[in-house]
């Protein structure tokens, strides 16, 4: 396994749309060896969650992991490791709940997107094993906005009011503890 060097807007890479994975290519060495590097990239640099375009891949692969207190998102409850290839999202209702966001392509910016808080996600894993699940709050806003990422979409783009940009360090002084108080409850009430 081998760290890669995450690709940061404006970089092209991060607005196009990632191909899908065909069970060739999944099952390929090379593919193998990319998700590998995936995982340990996104580790290493505490995300929690990377999707291949961030490492300059178009492929429709990501993954997502909060193993513990993640020290970027300490209030988003804990995901088991999870790779997604040819992932298709679909909201159950139509709840949806303001999250304040960061993304390890965009450095130093955090903004508040509406995602939805109760998502259906049907995807394959590494080994090509179908997989169709519920997420719910946090953790469902999570796996939209890697699912943007192989669209070519950023959470910047989906940043209604741009007042709400800020630095990380503004953030944790003047929006951290009310939106930690907010997520904290969705996550009380629905789950993950
Ligand atoms: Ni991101």
């Amino acid at each position: 396994m081998a760290q890669r060097a995450i690709v940061t807007l404006p970089d092209p890479v991060l607005r196009e749309r990632a191909r899908e994975v065909s069970a060739e290519q999944l099952a390929s060495s090379e593919v193998q060896a990319l998700i590998d590097d995936m995982i340990e990239t996104m580790r290493a640099a505490s995300g929690a969650g990377l999707a291949a375009n961030q490492v300059g891949e178009l492929l429709r692969i990501a993954v997502i992991e909060v193993a513990g207190r993640n020290p970027r998102y300490p209030y988003k409850p804990p995901i088991a490791l999870t790779v997604i290839v040819n992932p298709v999202i679909e909201p159950l209702d139509d709840e949806r709940f303001a999250v304040n966001e960061g993304c390890l392509s965009i450095p130093d910016t955090r903004g508040v997107v509406e995602r939805h808080v109760n998502v259906r996600v049907r995807h394959l894993d590494r080994h090509g094993a179908a997989h169709d699940v519920v997420r719910r709050g946090l953790t469902a806003g999570t796996f939209q906005h890697e699912l943007d990422h192989l669209d070519g979409v950023l959470f910047v783009d989906r940043v209604a009011d741009p007042a709400t940009l800020t630095t990380w360090a503004q953030f944790e002084r003047e929006h951290r503890a009310a939106f930690e108080q907010r997520a904290r409850e969705l996550v009380a009430r629905v789950g993950s």
